[in-house]
């Protein structure tokens, strides 16, 4: 529910016209223009905006898919496609820190299967699940472009490779370490 009267702004979908979108609509819309300055206005900025507005808003919703793509020149139907293909782009209850870990084939020659096995150990749930506590869910994603170094996964936008089950303890302290901190750091 909105307190405010709607203002005039442009629409995602017919960018040349001008007609009302409420305040959230509104709001994201200056979140993507600034993306989109910081990523470039070009379709290689599609995954970097996209993981950016996941990782800030849980999902990314169909005005965010639709104006992205009216910004970056690609099709509604190309966004859409992304977000499927990845899914650490997808609406889900994600925990604080998603962890994707690739599936493809280079990664899974790299012994993906060890990693896999030692990331449910130690968090104590499924691929596609999370913890009850809410800090990490679990997720395959396709291949993430590190196919050299693998096994590679991501936690929420940042890559780790040549992941070992030493490591992943590593990367699970961390994940803790910072979400104390950033607690502190609003209390
Ligand atoms: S196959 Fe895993 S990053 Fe490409």
């Amino acid at each position: 529910m909105f307190t405010h009267s709607p203002k005039q702004q442009r629409s995602a979908s017919s960018p040349d016209t001008f007609e009302v979108l409420d305040e959230a609509s509104a709001s994201l819309r200056d979140e993507i223009d600034e993306l989109i300055e910081i990523h470039g206005e070009n379709r290689n900025a599609l995954i970097p905006v996209l993981q950016e507005i996941r990782s800030r808003h849980a999902f990314v919703n169909s005005f965010a898919m639709q104006y992205v793509a009216d910004r970056l020149g690609v099709s509604a139907a190309e966004v859409y496609g992304v977000i499927s293909f990845y899914s650490f782009l997808k609406e889900s209850n994600y925990g604080k820190f998603a962890i994707s870990l690739c599936r493809t084939i280079s990664c899974d020659m790299a012994d993906k299967a060890r990693i896999a096995k030692c990331l449910q150990e130690k968090l104590g749930v499924k691929f596609g699940e999370t913890t009850p506590d809410g800090m990490f869910s679990l997720n395959w994603t396709n291949c993430i472009g590190m196919c050299d170094q693998g096994p590679a996964l991501l936690v929420n936008e940042q890559v780790f490779t040549h992941v070992t089950p030493k490591k992943i303890k590593e990367i699970l302290d961390g994940c803790r370490k910072t979400y104390q901190e950033n607690e502190k750091g609003v209390s």
